[in-house]
C-alpha cells in the first residue's frame, strides 16, 4: 500500500521537482493533502496534480489522514514544523538544512526517536545514479585509498526583494547553507566522516547580507583531503558542478550530477588490474572511461525510500543522522570563516 504524504511548503522545489516525480513515478508514495501559507499557491499546486486536499494551514494539513509529511518550506519554519508533524504522529521528510541550528536538529531527533516515527532529510542527490555507481566503486575498494575530493555547485542568484535565502535570520546562511551543504553531505558519504574544516565565506558580488561565495577545505577522519565551492554569482550556463575524487587506484571526474536532474556526465580511470566498471564504456584519449547510465528520478526515490522505511524497510540513505551531521559539519565551517581558524567537527 502507498504511504499517503502531506506537503508543507508547496509552491517552491515541491512544486517544480519533489510532487510531480511523486505524481508521476513514485511506487510507494501518495500526496494526498498540500499546504502553503500562499492559499492560491496551495490551490493552483492541488488543481496542477490532482491533490485532493489543500489548505493555509498546518493544523488543518495535520488532521487530513496523512501518514507521512514532506517539509519543503523555507528553512526557517522547518524546526516548528517538523516538530508541529512529530507531535501529531506523522513520519517527517524535511528539506535541507533540517533546522537552523544543531540544537534544534537536535531537538528534532530525539522528538523522533522518542515517539517511533521515521525522520529524514532530503539529500536527494545520494540517489543519483552516478553518485550510486561511485559509492559501489569505493565500496568494492576500486579506487583505492581515497586521498582527495572536490565537489561544487554553483549557480547566479541575484538579489530579490523578500528572498528569504539572502537573510541570514531566515535562511542560515547564504551559497554554503543552501548548495554546499549538498556538496558536503556526497563528500561524507563517499569519503566518512569530515574531522576538521577550515572556510572561507565572501560576499563577493551580491549585495545581500548573506555570503555568495563558499569554499571549505576539509580534513576527513581517514585522513583525505576535501574541498566544497558554493557559489551564487557564476551563470548557471557556466556551472559544471564538478565533482572529483581520487585514491591511489583510481579516480572519477563527473560533471553535472550534482544537481536536481539525476543525470550528468561521468569518467572513471582505474588502474591495470582494477576491476572496471560494467556499464556502457567508451575509453578517452587521457585513460579515462566515459561511463553511461540511465538518469533515475531523484525526488521520487527519496520518497519512495522513505515510504519502505515507514512500511518496515530498510532506514534509507537520508535518515536524520545524515542531516544532523551535515548541519554540524556546515556551522563548523561557518565558525571558521568567521574566527578565522581551523574548526573541528563533533562527532
Ligand atoms: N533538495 C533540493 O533539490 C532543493 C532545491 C531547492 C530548495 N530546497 C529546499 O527546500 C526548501 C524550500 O526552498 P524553495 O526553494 O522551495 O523555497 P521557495 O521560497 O521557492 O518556496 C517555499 C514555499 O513555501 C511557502 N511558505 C513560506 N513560508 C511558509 C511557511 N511558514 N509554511 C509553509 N509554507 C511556507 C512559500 O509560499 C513558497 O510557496 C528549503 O529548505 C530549501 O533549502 C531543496
Amino acid at each position: 500500500m502507498k504511504i499517503r504524504w502531506g506537503v508543507i511548503g508547496a509552491g517552491g522545489i515541491a512544486r517544480r521537482r519533489s510532487i510531480p516525480e511523486v505524481v508521476q513515478h513514485a511506487e510507494e508514495s501518495t500526496i494526498v493533502s498540500v499546504m502553503d501559507t500562499d492559499g492560491k499557491t496551495a490551490q493552483e499546486v492541488a488543481q496542477s496534480f490532482a491533490i485532493p486536499h489543500f489548505t493555509t494551514s498546518v493544523t488543518e494539513l495535520l488532521a487530513t489522514y496523512c501518514e507521512a509529511v514532506y517539509i519543503a518550506s523555507p528553512v526557517f519554519a522547518h524546526y516548528e514544523q517538523c516538530r508541529a508533524a512529530l507531535q501529531a504522529g506523522k513520519h517527517v521528510l524535511v528539506e535541507k538544512p533540517m533546522a537552523m541550528k544543531v540544537e534544534e536538529a537536535e531537538e528534532i531527533v530525539a522528538l523522533a526517536e522518542q515517539r517511533g516515527l521515521k525522520l529524514g532529510v532530503a539529500f536527494m542527490m545520494r540517489y543519483n545514479v552516478y553518485h550510486q555507481a561511485i559509492k559501489n566503486m569505493i565500496e568494492r575498494g576500486s579506487f583505492g585509498t581515497l586521498v582527495s575530493a572536490r565537489a561544487q555547485l554553483t549557480c547566479f542568484y541575484p538579489p530579490l526583494p523578500g528572498a528569504w535565502r539572502q537573510k541570514r535570520e531566515l535562511g542560515g546562511g547564504g551559497a554554503l547553507a543552501d548548495m554546499g551543504c549538498h556538496c558536503i553531505d556526497l563528500l561524507e558519504w563517499f569519503l566518512g566522516e569530515v574531522k576538521e574544516v577550515v572556510a572561507f565565506t565572501h560576499s563577493l558580488v551580491h549585495d545581500y547580507e548573506v555570503e555568495d561565495s563558499a569554499t571549505v577545505l576539509l580534513r576527513f577522519q581517514n585522513g583525505a583531503h576535501g574541498i566544497v565551492e558554493a557559489f551564487f554569482n557564476i551563470p548557471d550556463e557556466a556551472s559544471r558542478n564538478v565533482l572529483e575524487i581520487y585514491g591511489t587506484n583510481g579516480a572519477t571526474l563527473c560533471r553535472r550530477t550534482i544537481g536536481q536532474d539525476g543525470g550528468g556526465e561521468m569518467e572513471v580511470f582505474l588502474r591495470e588490474g582494477e576491476r572496471g566498471y560494467d556499464a556502457a564504456q567508451v575509453r578517452t584519449v587521457d585513460g579515462y572511461q566515459r561511463v553511461t547510465l540511465e538518469p533515475k528520478p531523484l525526488y521520487a526515490q527519496e520518497f519512495d525510500a522513505m515510504s519502505a522505511w515507514i512500511q518496515g524497510g530498510e532506514k534509507p540513505l537520508i535518515h536524520y543522522g545524515v542531516g544532523l551531521r551535515n548541519l554540524k559539519v556546515v556551522e563548523a565551517a561557518y565558525l571558521s570563516a568567521a574566527q578565522k581558524r581551523f574548526v573541528g567537527v563533533a562527532g
